[in-house]
């Protein structure tokens, strides 16, 4: 594999020779594994360096941390630590180790293992191979399970035929890796996988776990084959017993992913979507307001999360009923638009396809969603106007005002405070 690391960038390069020496020093063996290895065989960009130590792999991380002046999280227990370095450089550091289910779909109990142990307790071959970094060894390709050849037949194929049942959000990894790298899940793999469906692994996984793959899933570009692939093998009863998944939401999910594309191009300034947010907005589309709270619960979204989540539900026929027509004041596209995220608004646009809806979410993010009025708190107060709750009043009344085109310049915008004024706004 020498040839293949040679490919990397200098700065991987001289973090991987710098954790062989580190190995050597202490007389410990490590490897590079999982998707970094995976990925370098496939030539697919990876910068997440995973090293797995046969050894005392916490001292390992203390002293690659040091040598590099990265910070370091470690989880004693599972003997594993995770070094940060500048230029978001992750490296993931573990003690090798064996892994039982004490009953399926639980969490591992953990021992320490050999590097076989530690690479037959993971999800599919492609993903269970080891490049040796340590001494006159460095390069050497550690395969015992056939990855390079799956990856070479492009297949997904599990290491044993319990691998769904001890780990149900595998079937989701599964999916993501066959759709990610267009690879198949070989025959047998999808017989077991199937297996574990029927016997319904998926709802017996601790949500928050199934919750992380999901993200994950979304987070692939446009992820519609990965759910379609989902909805074929697994269904959604998982997310939520009354999902009820359609035609119209693969189109929903379709015309998402041209909307953030249209967003990103328009304004790549402006903050980053959390697009994985939309499409499961989309996905959870059919779910009454109670429903989607449900499954907010059940997979311990955080509150921020949650509330976009909800925002769109209850407000839909409000927002159709408003904006479907011609000539909506503008203060109007701002009141209803502005208190809602990025992501429900772009969820909106793809879904209301009706032209004057589309026109005023395109006018929002052009014109009215940064559009400042010029007069200060100071210039009230120089009007005698004491600060308080009044303030924001003024200020909101001034900025309807201005997006209507009732004023335009400073100097319009203080007659107008001084009407407010005297209304006693
Ligand atoms: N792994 C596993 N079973 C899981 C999760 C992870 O066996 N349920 C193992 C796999 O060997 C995987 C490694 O842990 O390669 C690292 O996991 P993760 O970072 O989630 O996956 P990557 O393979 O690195 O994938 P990605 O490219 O999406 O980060």
């Amino acid at each position: 594999m020498r040839e293949y690391l040679r490919k990397l960038p200098r700065e991987t390069q001289d973090l991987i020779g710098l954790a062989g020496e580190i190995a050597s020093v202490n007389n410990m063996r490590a490897y590079l594994v999982g998707g970094f290895a995976r990925d370098l065989i496939l030539g697919v960009k990876n910068l997440d360096l995973d090293i797995v130590v046969e050894g005392d792999g916490i001292k390992f991380a203390e002293d690659f941390a040091r040598a590099t002046k990265a910070a370091l999280t470690r989880h004693k227990r599972f003997g594993t630590a995770t070094a940060r370095l500048a230029h978001n450089l992750k490296i993931d550091i573990a003690t090798a180790r064996q892994e039982t289910y004490p009953f399926p779909a639980s969490l591992p109990q953990v021992r320490r293992g050999t590097l076989r142990d530690d690479l037959a307790r993971r999800d599919f071959t492609i993903n269970a191979m080891a490049i040796s970094i340590g001494g006159r060894d460095f390069g050497r390709l550690i395969d015992f399970f056939s990855g390079k050849k799956d990856l070479a037949d492009k297949k997904i194929r599990v290491l044993h035929e319990l691998s769904f049942i001890d780990d149900p959000t595998r079937i989701l990894r599964a999916v993501r890796f066959e759709k990610r790298y267009n690879f198949r899940i070989e025959p047998q793999t999808l017989l077991f996988l199937k297996g574990a469906v029927r016997l319904k692994m998926l709802e017996k996984v601790q949500p928050q776990r199934l919750r992380d793959e999901i993200i994950l899933i979304l987070k692939e570009g446009r992820p519609l084959k990965e759910l379609r692939r989902i909805r074929e093998l697994a269904g959604y009863g998982f997310i939520s017993p009354r999902l009820a998944v359609s035609k119209s939401t693969d189109q929903l999910l379709t015309s998402i992913g041209n909307c953030i594309g249209w967003f990103e191009g328009a304004y790549p300034r402006r903050r980053q979507l959390d697009s994985w947010l939309i499409y499961f907005m989309g996905l959870l589309d059919s779910l009454s307001l109670s429903d989607t709270r449900a499954v907010c619960r059940k997979f311990v979204f955080s509150r921020g999360e949650e509330k976009r989540l909800l925002s769109s539900k209850g407000l839909e026929r409000k927002f159709a009923a408003s904006l479907g027509k011609a000539k909506v004041k503008p203060s109007v596209i701002f009141n209803l638009l502005e208190p809602l995220s990025y992501e429900t608004i772009i969820l909106f646009k793809a879904k209301y396809k009706n032209r004057h809806i589309q026109k005023y979410i395109e006018d929002f993010f052009d014109i009215y969603n940064g559009m400042r009025i010029e007069i200060r708190g100071d210039d009230l107060h120089k009007l005698g106007v004491m600060p308080g709750p009044r303030y924001k009043k003024i200020f909101t009344g001034v900025l309807q005002a201005k997006l209507d085109g009732l004023v335009k310049t400073k100097a319009e915008e203080l007659v107008l405070i001084k009407k407010l004024i005297e209304r006693k706004l």
